[in-house]
């Protein structure tokens, strides 16, 4: 059997031509839609990232109002919803129970819109949807909806009754523009592949979800703060890494399949976490992070990604650990679309072909 043409984990491997966004992992460049992450954090709201993403181009101003009035007057979701979340079981995680209500928010919305507004309803639906299952599973009422919220004071207010427009939402915000969009990375083309079947833009994002929810991807923000509480302490860091690293156990929150020389998205995150950590006082976690990313550099020229900067200015914030992949889910739910659109716009199926290692060829003899 000649392998020479596979690429395990389809490595390098050329599978689309895409305009939403660029990854320069030589250059540790990221741009969406042309413009720097680092600028985009600096100047933008999730809510104009959005826009960015499904649109193409920053909204002007009336544009802007027109797509927050939309967004904003659409975060209701059915009341069914709120049932299939309390016939759920409490424990499940809350990746499981997002991804059945997205399968079943599905059948109530309207089959023949656009897929950009299809794409704009999953977009103010989807944080009602995890704060209300949230809630639920840990016996409390869900929250209606308040249309006068932009999309991070409203996450706040969904999840714990009272909106933020301070710090902490501003550091929220940087955290769903960051996680909004990532080229070909494996729940995008999950929904890529799904919608290429001319299935529909609800199933590639259903599709994307049960993909995002896995460790080796966003799941790894909620690994990485279960590693820490783990760790517990500075003085047990280095040996903690050491001793994983023997048993070849991958260190949550660290390498890319792009980025060999570090993730900007993280240093970005990493000067939050910093500042968080001095402003609450609670120091801990970014000592024992701080250790950790050394020993992973010395032993394993590794550096942390996304997930792990975020997972401990979460916990910051009292964001329960299991709600934060979904939060991943909440602003890349735009990426996701954006890919979803251009992959229809110009469609063939993706299905690509393997290499046989099964049996030879054998008779069936009359049974
Ligand atoms: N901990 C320990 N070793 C690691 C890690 C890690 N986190 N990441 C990579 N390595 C090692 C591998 O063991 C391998 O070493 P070897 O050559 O000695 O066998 C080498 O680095 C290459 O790693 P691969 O797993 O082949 O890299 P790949 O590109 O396939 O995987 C991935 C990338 C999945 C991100 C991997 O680095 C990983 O598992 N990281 C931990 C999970 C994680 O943080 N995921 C979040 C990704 S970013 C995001 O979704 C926002």
């Amino acid at each position: 059997m000649d392998t020479s043409s596979y690429k395990p984990g389809l490595e390098g491997v050329i599978a689309g031509i895409s305009a939403v966004s660029m990854v320069d992992a030589e250059k540790n460049e990221l741009l969406y839609r042309g413009y720097d992450i680092h600028d985009l954090v600096k100047h933008c709201s999730m809510d104009e990232v959005a826009y960015l993403l499904l649109y193409g181009e920053l909204p002007e101003r009336a544009a802007l109002e027109a797509f927050n009035q939309r967004i904003r007057t659409d975060r209701e979701v059915p009341p069914a919803l709120y049932e299939l979340f309390r016939t759920m079981p409490n424990n499940a995680h809350p990746m499981d129970r997002l991804k059945a209500a997205v399968a079943l928010l599905a059948m109530f919305l309207p089959e023949d819109e656009s897929n950009l507004r299809k794409a704009e309803r999953l977009y103010a639906k989807l944080p009602t949807l995890v704060c209300a299952s949230w809630r639920i599973s840990q016996g409390q009422e869900p929250i209606a909806p308040d249309s006068s919220l932009d999309h991070n004071a409203s996450f706040f207010h969904l999840l714990t009754g009272t909106p933020r427009t301070d710090y902490l939402a501003h550091v929220f915000n940087v955290t769903q523009i960051l996680y909004a969009e990532h080229g070909f990375n494996a729940s995008t083309f999950a929904a890529r592949v799904t919608v290429s079947t001319l299935s529909d833009l609800y199933s590639g994002v259903v599709s994307a979800i049960g993909t995002l929810k896995g460790p080796l991807h966003g799941g790894a923000n909620e690994a990485a703060m279960e590693m820490l509480q783990e760790i517990g302490s500075p003085e047990s860091a280095q040996q903690w890494v050491r001793d994983a690293l023997v048993q070849k156990k991958k260190i949550m929150g660290f390498g890319h399949r792009e980025y060999k020389h570090g993730d900007e998205r993280a240093k970005i995150v990493k000067g939050y976490a910093k500042e968080l950590a001095e402003r609450t006082g609670n120091t801990l976690w970014w000592e024992i992070s701080e250790l950790v990313e050394a020993e992973m550099l010395a032993a394993k020229k590794l550096h942390p990604n996304l997930d792990f900067p975020v997972a401990s200015v979460y916990y910051l914030m009292e964001l329960p650990i299991p709600v934060y992949t979904p939060i991943f889910v909440l602003s890349r739910t735009t990426g996701w679309s954006a890919h979803i659109i251009e992959q229809l716009e110009n469609n063939r199926i993706i299905r690509p072909g393997h290499l046989y290692n099964g049996l030879e060829k054998r008779s069936l003899a009359p049974r």
